[in-house]
């Protein structure tokens, strides 16, 4: 792995996470390979002792925030407790501050060692899922636009539309919530993301920072040739460990009304945009919500269906959700032709049948995946819940090896070429 060298006569190059431009998306410390990257319920931080500056993290990062950099004094980095206290950078030091605070030349034994990764026992690797996740769009993606309104500088769109778009009376409810920019342009590619900021504040009454959401519609808008967009929001009800809570950006979302005004930041993303190019394959594998991103390419797709221009391209679906009830779109996913989409639903919790997960119909699917694992046309995207993103490579790794092909370099390919995306919450 190529690392930047960080320490330089005495100073350390600190990297440090910007905690007003970040949208506490995961995607740095998801991406990490040496689980450098943390973060509270505050801010995501990064821990100087062990980032060894390999620079993984900095491009799929959606806005940026990543990227900052300070020069301390070797042994004084600011330790992941100050960042996660912190609401803005610290300044940088100016050269006779750094003296001040003690720079000069380090002894080898007082600067921190970049950590380097233990050679794992031959046997013992761990399978990483993440390191398999482009962080380069498909050669034929059309150009993202992004950041246009930052973090500090959000636009205001209109709530045109807002219906749960599964069964109602279930657990789980999931909102289909179109959002209207009128006359700001506000352009979005498949597979990007927006922010949206919750008004009020927050606990220690700061402003609420903006929640990452897929966007749902495609780029000519959820409504053909409107300046509109759709989101695909889950009410949260329950915390991970199943907890009464009540999530605040995602009630605010799916209790928005009609003509309400909400601030929005973005678009995000610049990797995870789905290709153009004749022939080119979409495999999409996704659970709840993370059909967004899904549900917006095969729009894309089926808009232009008869134009031509995807001739011979498949596209291939395999969606988990809890129950058919709790399957966001499941009504307007049965109207689609099957022979424009290879639909396979998992359902985990229907009462009298066994759990399945996506994993188990790609295993299922194992002849099918095999040819579009050979063909350098086709394109994977993961979207959904963190758990399942480890089991859907390894049925892929699985499915390559079981018929011979080196997962290694299938998957470095696949990574390489913008191919293979991961996106997991
Ligand atoms: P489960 O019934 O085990 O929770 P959710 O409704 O919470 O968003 O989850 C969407 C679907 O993803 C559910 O069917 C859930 O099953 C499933 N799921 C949970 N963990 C995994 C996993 N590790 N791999 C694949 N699917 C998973």
């Amino acid at each position: 792995m190529e690392t930047h060298t960080l320490i330089d006569n005495g100073i350390l190059k600190q990297h440090l996470i910007d905690p007003e431009i970040c949208i506490r998306c995961n995607t740095c410390e998801a991406t990490c390979p040496v689980n450098a990257i943390t973060h509270d319920d505050n801010n995501y931080v990064v821990r100087a002792d062990v980032c060894n500056g390999c620079m993984a993290c900095i491009s799929p990062c959606p806005t940026g925030s990543i990227d900052n950099w300070r020069a301390v004094p070797v042994g004084r980095a600011y330790s992941i407790e100050e960042q996660f206290s912190w609401e803005e950078l610290p300044g940088e030091l100016a050269p006779h501050e750094l003296v001040a605070a003690g720079a000069e030349p380090a002894t080898a034994a007082a600067a921190p060692k970049p950590a380097v990764e233990a050679p794992a026992e031959p046997g013992t690797q761990v399978f990483r899922s993440a390191q398999y996740g482009a962080t380069v769009p498909p050669w034929s993606a059309a150009h993202p636009y992004t950041n246009l309104f930052p973090p500090k500088n959000p636009t205001t769109a209109t709530v045109v539309g807002n219906f749960n778009c599964t069964e109602a009376g279930f657990e789980s409810e999931t909102h289909h919530v179109v959002l209207d920019f009128g006359s700001m342009p506000f352009p979005v590619l498949e597979g990007q993301s927006i922010g949206i900021i919750p008004p009020g504040v927050d606990a220690l009454g700061k402003p609420h920072y903006a929640r990452q959401y897929s966007v749902a519609s495609p780029r000519n808008g959820e409504r053909p040739g409107y300046n509109n967009l759709a989101l695909t929001v889950k009410r949260v009800t329950v915390d991970h460990d199943g907890n009464p809570v009540r999530g605040v950006a995602s009630n605010y979302v799916c209790d928005l009304k009609v003509g309400d005004k909400v601030q929005v930041v973005g678009p995000f993303g610049s990797s995870f945009l789905m290709p153009n190019h004749p022939r080119s394959h979409i495999v999409m594998i996704c659970t709840g919500t993370g059909s967004a991103p899904m549900r917006a390419m095969t729009e894309w797709r089926r808009r232009l269906r008869n134009s031509g221009k995807f001739e011979g391209g498949k596209l291939l679906l395999f969606f988990g959700a809890r129950t058919q009830q709790e399957l966001p779109y499941f009504g307007p996913l049965q109207s689609l032709p099957k022979d424009f989409i290879d639909i396979n639903l998992a359902f985990s919790r229907t009462p009298g049948q066994p759990k399945r997960y996506v994993q188990d119909l790609m295993r299922e699917r194992a002849a099918d995946l095999l040819a579009l694992l050979r063909d350098d046309n086709s394109h994977f995207y993961v979207c959904g819940l963190k758990g399942m993103e480890e089991g859907v490579v390894m049925a892929l790794r699985d499915i390559a090896q079981e018929a011979g092909l080196s997962w290694e370099t299938l998957g470095a390919t696949l990574q390489r070429e913008g191919r293979l995306h991961l996106e997991t919450y």
